[in-house]
């Protein structure tokens, strides 16, 4: 486990929130189970102290593992644009000051976007996530397009997961959004991503009876939306998973102000490999994308890199959106994913890993996609 103190405390996590203006979420983890724990948050050099307790859950055990206890504690309040410090407790035992930022007023920031991390050998991901923030030290948060891990119910994938991503977590929210490898069980069945749902401790502001599986928030001019595509994992739980989204998105997308609308999901909106036709997903989504036109939407799963033209109903329209396939951040190649004809830009980074880095003032929208080394794959720009 990545040490916060004594030798059982750590994993020591920021999770986005519904407004990173004001509130904050912090997360971490014990070996032991049952002691209470606290947070404590102070702007810099300030002692006014806002304490909140934690709530602490027992992660799921599958395989005979340690019986974790994941702490998770919930700040409001918060002034934006402010340089807090924080501690975290378990039982009697403390550990030092550390620090975060909310989200400030001004409307430009930068954010890492990163493709399915999934793998055998997590050092692919780790030196994907730390080349992109050694390169990218300003990004407000990071995004993870979902397979964050090859087998969701599977706790040493989760803690190399972590270990190896810790800078980042340690340091800016994450954004996860849920993969079909998060809603598969030991012996590769369909399962409810239990695992997933009790560590990441998301806005609860999603369809009701689906809070956390989809949901969104905003940072500066941008509202960015989760939606969860496990139509075919997720079918004995949640048979109308698709369509019980696709009314919150249709509301959820008329009642934002802001002036960009990003989407964020594991699966694209056709089969692959290509052929032809919008499928379930792009039936039940695109729209709703089209109507309330949506900028920018990534996905994951295919492994590979690429950018459509904007689109309107799947077909080329220069007032639609754009789809980004956001590559792979881990060790997994995937080859039977090949270019689409409404492909403006392909890669599929069978050499190495890549990153996204996506940067959003009040009159662009930029996105780059760098290979592992940060040599630049391609970029563009969206103006309003
Ligand atoms: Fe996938």
């Amino acid at each position: 486990m990545h040490i916060g103190f004594g030798t059982d405390v750590g994993q020591i996590m920021h999770v986005v929130t519904a407004d990173m203006k004001h509130e904050h979420t912090i997360s971490w983890k014990t070996e032991k189970f049952g002691e209470s724990g606290n947070l404590e948050v102070r702007p810099k050099q300030s002692q006014n102290i806002i304490k909140v307790n934690a709530e602490v859950v027992e992660l799921p055990v599958y395989n005979g593992g340690k019986h974790f206890g994941l702490y998770t504690a919930h700040v409001t309040n918060l002034t934006a644009g402010t340089d807090y410090e924080y501690r975290i407790s378990v039982g009697k035992r403390q550990s030092a000051w550390m620090q975060f930022k909310t989200e400030p007023e001004l409307t430009s920031f930068k954010a890492l976007i990163f493709g399915d991390s999934q793998s055998l050998d997590y050092k692919y991901w780790g030196k994907t996530a730390r080349v992109a923030w050694q390169k990218n030290g300003d990004a407000a948060f990071f995004v993870n397009m979902g397979d964050l891990v090859d087998n969701g119910q599977d706790e040493w994938q989760w803690n190399a997961w972590f270990d190896e991503g810790a800078k980042l977590l340690e340091a800016i929210p994450v954004v996860p959004v849920m993969g079909n490898h998060e809603a598969y069980s030991l012996d590769w069945k369909m399962a409810k991503p239990d695992y997933y749902l009790s560590f990441f401790s998301l806005p609860a502001n999603g369809p009701a009876g689906l809070e956390r599986y989809a949901y969104s928030y905003d940072y500066g001019d941008v509202h960015f939306v989760v939606l969860d595509t496990q139509l075919n994992e997720l079918h004995d739980w949640y048979p109308d998973l698709l369509k019980e989204q696709q009314r919150w998105l249709a509301k959820d997308l008329s009642q934002t102000r802001k002036r960009w609308k990003v989407v964020l999901m594991h699966r694209g909106i056709w089969i692959h490999p290509f052929d032809g036709p919008l499928d379930d997903i792009g039936q039940t989504f695109v729209p709703v994308f089209d109507q309330y036109h949506v900028d920018l939407v990534f996905t994951g799963h295919v492994h590979s890199y690429a950018r459509t033209k904007a689109l309107k109903n799947g077909k080329p329209d220069p007032a639609g959106t754009i789809y980004i396939t956001t590559g792979r951040s881990g060790e997994k190649v995937w080859d039977k994913s090949p270019q689409k004809p409404m492909d403006e830009f392909y890669y599929n980074p069978l050499d190495m890993p890549n990153y996204l880095v996506f940067e959003a003032s009040y009159d662009a929208l930029k996105v780059a996609a760098f290979k592992q080394t940060g040599e630049l794959i391609d970029q563009t720009e969206i103006k309003k």
